[in-house]
């Protein structure tokens, strides 16, 4: 049976008991929805490109992963990401203000895995970039069914946890701390990744 997922009140606490937080209802599901769109045309305009792991000098091309982003905050994305990235600052201060995290900024990119593709176990801190506190990752298929795969596995100290990657479900996890997984899946799977980051 899957665990049930978590009210978007109890996410400070979740975080802070057991390192993360699987949460449904944190967004409004029109805007959601407006991603999803934005996304998908961003991807029929050629604008998503084959990720690498790691960012600037570190950089390592991938193989470790199968998806195809794009950074929310680039020119050629719209008014949803404008918005999402708007959402992402107020969730900012709140983890702030519950978490003490003294977290400074966030970055978000749009991810495409297409059928068959996955991200091998990982952190998410790179060994040139340790700023990164709080991941994020929040689902934009709304029809996922039971037998699709895809689902994000966490490496957790009591065993794994798969969570399927459906509309309206979003995960927090601390980015130092949490290994995890994107089994690959039958069909298409979009999401958004962010990351909380404190100065360093
Ligand atoms: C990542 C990642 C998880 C997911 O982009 O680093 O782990 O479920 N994504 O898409
Ligand atoms: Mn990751």
């Amino acid at each position: 049976m899957t665990p049930s997922l978590l009210s978007p009140e109890s996410l400070g606490d979740a975080l802070r008991s057991s390192g993360f937080a699987a949460i449904e209802g944190l967004f409004d599901v029109g805007l959601l929805q407006a991603l999803r769109e934005e996304a998908l045309a961003l991807h029929s305009a050629g604008q998503l490109q084959a990720a690498s792991t790691g960012r600037g000098a570190g950089k390592q091309r991938a193989g470790l992963r199968g998806d195809s982003t794009l950074w929310l905050d680039d020119p050629a994305c719209g008014e949803a990401a404008g918005d999402f990235l708007s959402a992402l600052d107020e969730l900012r201060q709140r983890l702030n203000r519950e978490l003490l995290l003294g977290l400074h900024e966030v970055e978000a990119h749009y991810a495409l895995y297409p059928a068959g593709a996955g991200y091998v176990r990982h952190r998410d801190r790179f060994r040139d970039d340790d700023a990164r506190v709080v991941s994020l990752v929040c689902y934009l298929n709304p029809h996922w069914p039971a037998d699709a795969g895809g689902a994000l596995r966490l490496h957790l100290p009591d065993g794994p946890r798969d969570i399927a990657p459906r509309l309206g479900t979003t995960v927090l996890f601390l980015s130092d701390e949490i290994e995890h997984e994107v089994l690959p899946a039958t069909q298409p799977r979009l999401s958004i990744a962010a990351w909380f980051r404190r100065r360093v």
